[in-house]
């Protein structure tokens, strides 16, 4: 149950009229229930509160039924998700967790900002290595403000035919301007890189311009997210283009204590995730790894009939995850 001082100050805020107030101490008594692990009841109340995150399924369905396609080969450009993952569930360093915080802060209160003139950070650059949560990221920044998930397909985008690549991006982005979604161009660099001949550098440059232009222009109420792998798209003319850069990397042992915490939930364990030498156990894995070798664990856990995780399930799990590196490694 929530604090009976939260409790007073909620009815107070209530009884005064007092709708900030009363919004500000709903927030509270949602993250306290948070706290306890009380999703389903905090869920719900976001739901009254905000009263939004109704419409994202059905939303969902009805933009499924008119999305673009590519012309020549009738293949869907992008493809509309629902939302599930929810702020709690990602693991991000101090210095992206504020950004994320800052963005979510200046789209719930967006009405404001346009008071002044001054529109909402709508513009993301998101880069590093794979598994390291920028998909995921998107996918929460969407949850979190009742957006539906749009994620382009760059290798539908990009065609055979030079000037249908253009065409798709516009298609794309005329689609993108009609409803407020959280859009993601994953590897957008690779635009380009799909044509895999001696001009590849040439053509990235161009198919990347168009893009950037078409992002310039772009005056819709979309979050745009480009995330990529590639560090050497990072000079200034792709920088100035947007709002924040967020770049992710591999979680430190503070974070990866904080990982194991979100993926060990519920699971019954004979170890303390607090222990430096179990944390230690998964180093220099990135956030997937990690997952990836806690998915393996649990299931050795339950086919050799334990109830408990242990150590010993950790270790074979990543004796196997480092088998598998060095097997993908020499192909
Ligand atoms: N920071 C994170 N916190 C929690 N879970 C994570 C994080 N990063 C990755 N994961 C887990 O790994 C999965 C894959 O990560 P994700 O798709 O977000 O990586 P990515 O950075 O987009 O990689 P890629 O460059 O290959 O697209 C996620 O769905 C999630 O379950
Ligand atoms: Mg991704």
């Amino acid at each position: 149950m929530a604090s009976a001082k939260l409790l007073r100050q909620l009815v107070k805020t209530g009884a005064e009229g007092n709708h900030e107030a009363f919004k500000r101490v709903s927030e509270q008594l949602i993250k306290e229930e948070r706290t306890k692990n009380h999703h389903l009841l905090a869920n719900d109340l976001e739901k009254v509160l905000y009263g939004r995150r109704n419409s994202v399924p059905s939303m969902h369905s009805v933009l499924n039924d008119r999305l673009p396609k590519d012309k020549e080969r009738n293949l869907q450009l992008l493809e509309i998700k629902e939302p599930v993952r929810r702020i709690e569930d990602v693991v991000l360093s101090d210095d992206n967790a504020s950004l994320i915080e800052e963005v979510l802060q200046e789209h719930h209160r967006v009405e404001n900002l346009r008071s002044y003139g001054l529109r909402p950070a709508d513009r993301l650059l998101f880069c590093g290595p794979p598994g390291c949560g920028k998909t995921l990221t998107a996918e929460v920044l969407a949850s979190e403000l009742g957006l539906p998930l749009a994620i382009i397909r760059i290798d539908s985008v990009v065609s055979s035919l030079l000037g249908e690549t253009a065409a798709n991006l516009r298609q794309v982005f005329d689609f993108i301007s009609t409803i407020p979604m959280v859009v993601l161009f994953d590897e957008f660099d690779a635009l380009a890189k799909e044509r895999s001949d001696d001009s590849e550098h040439g053509e990235l440059k161009r198919v990347v311009n168009a893009f950037l232009q078409m992002l310039d222009a772009y005056e819709g109420k979309s979050i745009l997210v480009a995330a990529t792998n590639h560090e050497r798209m990072l000079d200034s003319a792709i920088w100035r283009r947007f709002d924040e850069v967020m770049i992710f990397e591999s979680p430190n042992l503070e974070q990866l204590r904080r990982l194991l915490s979100v993926k060990l939930r519920g699971l019954r364990r004979e170890f303390e995730i607090e222990d430096a030498r179990i944390v230690g156990l998964f180093k220099g894995l990135s956030h997937a790894d990690v997952e990836r070798v806690l998915r393996r664990a649990a299931k050795d856990m339950v086919l050799s009939g334990k109830d408990f995780l242990s150590e010993r399930h950790l270790e074979s799990a990543i004796r196997r995850e480092d088998a598998r590196k060095s097997r993908t490694q020499r192909n």
